[in-house]
């Protein structure tokens, strides 16, 4: 074990760090540091200091950081300067970032990173190459920014069997959601509303198609049941075809909507998916509006916990990425093997647990079919649930207008295989009666 440098005084030298990218989570977590540094030394034990930054953009860098740190273009000198402690990528993506976050392990130094893409994606090499060259990696920004979702299920909860995570990870669709539901607009008009506020991104394809959920979600599975990231084998669906008229439809019946990003132990192996969920609506986690985030974990000792708080922005995801620049302060003397393990598990303890494909996942079911409104409709379509084994929960039909000859019905399942339900649907669509495609949402009780 070495002990920290000394500066003349005797006291420890800060640690310096490295900043790829100061963007507004850069320069979030440069204020954030500034501000708060006595106590944030008090808490590490030594002093954190940015020493150097990269950024394509030298004079915005510049105007942001002033003296206080060299500004430079090239990450590659910064990664590659032997002063150099801890490297943060704050770039994003998984090309460019991969091969710094890689070249920076290969030189040494510890790795923070808020890039759940890269992590969700090339994880696995990531952390086996982190382990080999004994530095740590903190990612405590990568999931629901603020909230200190990784050291609750890494740390916090480790005496715990942990059941199920389920999580709002993604504030842009939850923004998106809360506005369809309060002002029963569309998904396109609400989503040209969240561009010019500036809450979408200009292209917010990661956000709307559950991807960017989904990196959270395989980085939460991973570490709630000591697997491997396997985002490849994680089901992912947005919000882009949801419909007004279900979510309201849903609150009808007691629910909300929301896109929940869920990891679970079932008997056979982990289910690993994003989708628009029923939730019910007196859950505290149905109420998280807006941009804000929150996830429930279900651990076998401590039962239900909730974690909440703004999942993205400067200083909210600042205070994550400092949170793990203090962690690896105070640790980066300790002997790697003591150290806590990158996925809460030893490295040579990951399980091998299957990912379930989705027709083997078990859940509820929400249905809407347009039908022709006349008798024996409703009994049809009963019928052919109860052949496939499936038990209905609860049944709405929309009152008729004058004269009108159709009508939409709307069914609750209670859980089923997933598999099972997709062949009952086929039966179902294959009715003269039922006269459009029938809507199906996956429904969770949560509790
Ligand atoms: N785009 C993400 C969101 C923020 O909308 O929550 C960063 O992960």
């Amino acid at each position: 074990m070495t002990t920290p440098a000394q500066q003349d005084d005797g006291v420890a030298k800060p640690l310096q760090v490295g900043l790829l990218g100061i963007g507004t989570v850069g320069s979030g977590t440069f204020k954030v540091l500034q501000r708060n540094q006595e106590e944030i030394q008090r808490r590490a034990g030594r002093g954190i200091r940015i020493a150097s930054v990269a950024d394509l953009d030298v004079a915005r860098a510049r105007a942001i950081v002033g003296d206080a740190a060299a500004v430079v273009d090239d990450a590659r000198r910064v990664i590659a300067d032997p002063a150099i402690d801890i490297v943060v990528e704050l770039i994003g993506g998984t090309g460019v970032a991969r091969a710094l976050v890689l070249e920076a392990i290969a030189a040494g130094k510890h790795v923070v990173t808020a890039n759940k893409a890269l992590l969700a994606v090339h994880g696995n090499e990531i952390f086996a190459a982190a382990h080999a060259k004994g530095v740590m990696i903190g990612f405590e920004a990568a999931v629901a920014g603020g909230i200190p979702i990784i050291k609750a299920l890494r740390e916090g909860l480790t005496a715990n069997r942990i059941e199920w995570v389920a999580g709002i990870v993604n504030g842009t669709t939850n923004f998106i959601l809360s506005e369809m539901r309060d002002k029963g607009l569309d998904f396109a008009t609400v989503l040209k509303e969240a561009q010019r506020l500036g809450y979408a991104e200009a292209d917010p394809g990661f956000d709307i198609e559950g991807v960017d959920a989904a990196h959270k979600a395989t980085i939460m599975c991973a570490i709630a049941f000591g697997v491997p990231m396997q985002f490849d084998k994680a089901h992912v669906e947005g919000i882009t075809a949801l419909q007004a008229t279900d979510i309201r439809y849903a609150e009808q019946l007691g629910y909300r909507i929301k896109l929940i990003a869920m990891a679970r132990r079932a008997a056979q192996g982990i289910e690993l998916r994003v989708h628009p969920t029923l939730v019910p609506a007196r859950r505290l986690i149905a109420n998280v509006e807006g941009a804000m985030n929150a996830v429930v974990v279900q651990g076998d000792a401590v039962g239900t916990t909730l974690y909440y708080g703004k999942g993205a922005g400067a200083e909210p995801t600042a205070s994550a990425v400092v949170a793990d620049l203090v962690d690896i302060t105070r640790l980066h003397t300790a002997d790697p093997d003591h150290r806590v393990p990158h996925l809460a598990f030893q490295p040579g303890a990951l399980a091998a647990t299957p990912v379930l494909p989705m027709h083997e996942v078990v859940t509820a079911y929400y249905l809407r079919l347009c039908v022709a409104d006349q008798t024996g409709v409703l009994s049809r379509i009963t019928t052919i649930l109860a052949e496939h084994d499936i038990s209905i929960d609860a049944v709405l039909q929309r009152e008729s207008a004058e004269g009108e000859r159709q009508t939409d019905l709307i069914i609750l399942t209670h859980d089923t295989r997933e598999g099972r339900m997709n062949d009952a649907m086929a039966k179902m669509q294959a009715l003269p009666t039922v006269l459009a495609p029938i809507v199906r949402l996956r429904k969770e009780e949560l509790n």
